[in-house]
């Protein structure tokens, strides 16, 4: 079975990363392709240094241009390099441009497409993410879904029962396996000069906040209140779209927030786990608070992970810079009960060994069918004989 993994930005990275640890144990032959989508070293490589994973095969380096240009230039390339390297499954993993891209491609050359993450909604369409989630699973042969909600998902829209499974989220195993490394290696309280407990970190990066000048300058000014109340520092590594439009608009960072360069994964789990309080718009934050057991405040008006809502650990506070302090208050200082609803981490376990399982069943019918055709070719030619 020839496997390519297909990625593009920093959390498909660490999301990939324990299904690219579980093929090398497996010694299975498989290809990283990269779409460059992101190409900083603190966006990119330092994942693959931080993880200790293989250098892709490809690095088709389309990020710097403009979106549309962006997708169709991948759409493109995977699909030659998909058919070069007689590919038999794709994986892609999420909702980025990469895997709206890298679906499309496997699919217009009828190569088979598993997606990790698949059945997440927002249910807002106003978000690119969710039309790549959606285009993404509809095209998708099999579909890994992290929670019992993102199953029932594609149920409601239809999808085969069949092509479904429940297999946790892998960002479980990336955590389980990378805080200890984390804490064997690096001590980043110390570098920054901060004590366990005493700061709340910060992230926001999502084009629908941070495009928007009204939205990004509620939410400084919201990290800016929350850190006055908690007399702690916010610190935030910052994502480079986000960065480049608070210079765009002129914004101003209230002193109280301590701007990094985006982190590496060992020091930002570290940073994580330590944190009095997250406050983010990421996807991947979400998670990682549920696991760690951190509360957080999602800046954001919808979610597509609501089990973290539902159990308590997550609270939906929008931008307004108020209604950001009132939410941080209410989760710093309300007692939870601590449930992590992504998976024991063995979601990669599962996910090859379902896909493996599948492959061949499919090349047993093939082989079959095949069988079957010579039989009766041969027999069609004996009568024409004679
Ligand atoms: C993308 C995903 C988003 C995900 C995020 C993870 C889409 C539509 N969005 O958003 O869902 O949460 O990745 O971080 O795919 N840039 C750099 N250097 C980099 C990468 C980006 O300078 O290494 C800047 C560029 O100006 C670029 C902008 O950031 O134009 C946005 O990057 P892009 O990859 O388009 O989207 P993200 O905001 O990173
Ligand atoms: N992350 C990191 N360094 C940072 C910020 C985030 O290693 O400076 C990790 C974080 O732990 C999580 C992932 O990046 O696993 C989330 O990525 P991001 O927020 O960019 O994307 P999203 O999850 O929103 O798609």
């Amino acid at each position: 079975m020839k496997i390519a993994i297909i990625l593009g930005t920093r959390p498909e990275i660490i999301k990939m990363s324990p299904l690219i640890r579980e093929l090398e144990k497996k010694n299975l032959d498989y290809f990283i392709l990269h779409t460059g989508q992101h190409y900083d070293y603190e966006m990119d490589k330092e994942f693959f240094e931080d993880l200790e994973l293989p250098e892709p095969r490809y690095n088709l380096n389309v990020g710097k241009n403009e979106y549309r240009k962006q997708i169709g230039l991948m759409v493109r390339l995977i699909s030659k390099i998909l058919v070069k390297e007689k590919t038999d499954i794709a994986f892609v993993q999420g909702d980025t441009n990469s895997v709206l891209a890298g679906a499309l491609a496997a699919n217009k050359v009828r190569i088979k497409i598993g997606h990790h993450e698949a059945g997440l909604r927002s249910h807002d369409l106003t978000m690119m993410e969710e039309t790549n989630r959606i285009i993404t699973d509809h095209i998708s042969n099999y579909l890994f879904a992290p929670t019992a909600d993102a199953f029932k998902n594609l149920k409601e829209e239809g999808i085969k029962e069949s092509r479904i499974f429940l297999t946790g989220n892998t960002i479980v195993d990336a955590v389980y396996e990378n805080l200890e490394l984390s804490k064997k290696k690096i001590n980043i309280l110390k570098k920054l000069n901060l004590e366990k407990n005493k700061y709340i970190l910060a992230t926001a990066h999502r084009a629908e906040n941070v495009d928007i000048e009204k939205r990004l300058k509620g939410i400084l000014d919201g990290l800016g209140l929350v850190s006055r109340y908690f007399k702690m520092p916010v610190i935030y590594p910052m994502h480079p779209r986000t960065a480049n439009n608070i210079k765009k608009f002129g914004l101003k960072i209230p002193a109280e927030i301590r701007v990094t360069e985006p982190l590496g994964y060992l020091e930002f789990l570290q940073l994580e786990a330590n944190s009095k309080l997250i406050i983010t718009d990421s996807g991947g934050l979400q998670e990682e608070a549920c696991i760690l057991k951190i509360p957080c405040v999602t800046v954001r008006d919808n979610t597509e992970r609501p089990e973290t809502i539902a159990a308590g650990i997550n609270i939906l506070a929008g931008t307004d810079a108020q209604k950001i302090l009132q939410s941080a208050k209410s989760m710093a200082e309300s007692e939870k009960i601590w449930i992590n609803p992504f998976g024991d981490g063995r979601a990669a376990e599962k996910i090859f060994k379902i896909a493996d399982g599948l492959l061949k069943k499919e090349r047993q019918w093939g082989n079959r069918l095949k069988s079957k055709y010579i039989k009766i070719r041969g027999s069609i030619l004996k009568r024409l004989r004679r």
